[in-house]
Parts: C-alpha cells; sequence; structure tokens
C-alpha cells in the first residue's frame, strides 16, 4: 500500500500524531519525546506506523545514547554490526561518521542493511549528532513498491530465484574504505550468504523485492555475466524517484527504518565538513 492509500486509510493514533512526508513511503511522528519512558500503548501506535510507512522520522529529540539504546530495545533485540565497529562505552552504537578530509561517507549506494549475513537486521534507529551546515540528507526507498509494480511474468521469473548477497562488492567496500571493523574487508573471506529474490515480511505478509545494488551479486546457480541483464534492471526499477521519499536531517532528527521493506542511500554532498551519526540496528530473521 502507498502512503497515498494509508492516508485515505489511515488507522487512528491517539498517542502520537502521524504525517507522511511523500507519497509513497515515510512518516514523520510528532507529540512524543523519546527521552521519556514510554508507554506499551504508546510504543505500539509508533510500531504501527512504522509499519505502515516503512520509514519514520522524529525532529528535536535531544536523547542521550543511553535513551536511543533504551527505545531501540522497546522494539526487539539489538544486533551486532559484522562490518563497523561500535563506539568504546556503548558498544550497541555504531558512530557513522565522515570527516571533513574524507570524499567517502559509508552506505554512499542503494542497499539495505548487511543483506550478506544469515539473518539481516529488521530494522535501523539513527540519530543525528553532527551534521554539515546543507546536504547529508538521506534517501530511502520502498520495496514493496518495487515488487508490486513489476509485471505478473517478471513476478513468476523471480518467484524462483535465489539471490547471492556479499560483503565485497567493489562499490560498497569503497563506501566504507576509512574505517572497518579489524579491517575485516581486507584480511577476511567475504561474508556471503543467499536469500530469495522475493521475500514475504514476517509482520504484514506482503511481498518485498529483497535484491540490491549494493549487496546482490548474482542469482543462484547463474553467472554474474547470466544474471546481470535482470538484476541491473531490478536495481534501477527499484529506486524509481516514484518509490523513494528524502530526509533532510536537522539537529535532533532520528529516522527510524524498516531494513526488510526498505532501502537506503545517504548522499554524499557535503565534503569538507564532519557529518556523525549514531546508528542502532535490530536484530533480524532468515528472509523467506
Ligand atoms: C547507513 O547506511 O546506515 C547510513 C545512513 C546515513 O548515514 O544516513
Amino acid at each position: 500500500m502507498t502512503n497515498a492509500a494509508i492516508i485515505k486509510e489511515s488507522m487512528e493514533y491517539s498517542r502520537i500524531q502521524v504525517e507522511p512526508v511523500a507519497g509513497s513511503l515515510g512518516a514523520e511522528i510528532t507529540g512524543i519525546d523519546l527521552a521519556n519512558d514510554l508507554d506499551d500503548g504508546t510504543i505500539a501506535e509508533i510500531r504501527a506506523a512504522w509499519l505502515e510507512n516503512l520509514v519514520v522520522f522524529f525532529r528535536d529529540q535531544n536523547i542521550t545514547p543511553t535513551q536511543h539504546i533504551a527505545f531501540a530495545k522497546r522494539f526487539g533485540d539489538i544486533a551486532e554490526d559484522p562490518v563497523n565497529d561500535g563506539l568504546d562505552e556503548f558498544p550497541e552504537i555504531v558512530p557513522v561518521i565522515k570527516l571533513e578530509h574524507e570524499t567517502t561517507n559509508i552506505g554512499d549506494i542503494w542497499h539495505s542493511d548487511t543483506a550478506y549475513v544469515e539473518t539481516p537486521p529488521m530494522g535501523a534507529i539513527l540519530c543525528a549528532r553532527e551534521l554539515p551546515p546543507v546536504g547529508g540528507d538521506t534517501l530511502f526507498a520502498n520495496m514493496y513498491a518495487a515488487y508490486d509494480t513489476l509485471s505478473d511474468s517478471m513476478k513468476e521469473i523471480l518467484s524462483g530465484l535465489v539471490g547471492v548477497n556479499s560483503s565485497a562488492k567493489p562499490d560498497v567496500i569503497l563506501t566504507r574504505k576509512a574505517r572497518v571493523k579489524n579491517k575485516r574487508q581486507e584480511e577476511a573471506e567475504p561474508l556471503i550468504n543467499e536469500h530469495p529474490v522475493v521475500r514475504t515480511h514476517p509482520e504484514t505478509g506482503r511481498k518485498i523485492l529483497y535484491v540490491n545494488f549494493g549487496h546482490t551479486l548474482r542469482f543462484r546457480g547463474m553467472s554474474d555475466e547470466e544474471s546481470a541483464p535482470i538484476l541491473n534492471y531490478l536495481f534501477r526499477h527499484q529506486v524509481k524517484a516514484e518509490f523513494t521519499c528524502r530526509f533532510h536531517w536537522q539537529p535532533g532528527s532520528i529516522a527510524f527504518w524498516d531494513n526488510r521493506a526498505t532501502q537506503h542511500n545517504p548522499v554524499n554532498d557535503y565534503h569538507g565538513y564532519k557529518r556523525v551519526m549514531h546508528r542502532i540496528t535490530l536484530a533480524g530473521d532468515q528472509p523467506h
């Protein structure tokens, strides 16, 4: 269902206000202070808004790392990042940093987080800590819409395919070359896992197109060359402008995305300035 459809059929929220920001996905949640100890009903409404809108945004939140962790734990278990180190004092929080002199930023490519692990994350909660004066927005795309808008014949072809996902596609290695955990990418075997190209969302039951430019190498049983024509089509199709929204960060902004049903791409357009974000990743289950 698109955001436009949700506006028509929107569920009733009594504890929060939910305002969609684009036609396909994304909504801003207001009327809430995440530094507070939230009751179960409020958490349930946030979860419902998150499932409906795929990514939800909060503004003007002044939360400490401890409050960030406490909020994340209300939605699930915190997952360890297989590639990036956590903060010394708060290992659950991964700093996503680009410094003034750097020209690459972590994740600067369309991707869903760590599709190359056996149980990719359910979601992530990203909190802005230091921002450039302009630029550094994050794009999000709706993978339900990407699947729903394929032809029936393409859906039929994809239904039997399994994607091979790797941590070591050259384009993605470039985006994190400044800081990887123990230089894992250079020293260790890449992380590789296979997942269905069309997965079913474990909470909504809807079908999702689950390949991404950052991590998907090929289809199981096919060479890279054989897979490329369909994969390249899907990589273009799944991030069409009409499936996306763009989030402009401000001090105190937080984004919480459903990593199963979305992809994201942080725009690398702020050379010469520092951007510091804190990310907590929530554990997910094996796609099927
Ligand atoms: C990420 O890919 O998790 C980082 C997103 C961002 O920096 O906006």
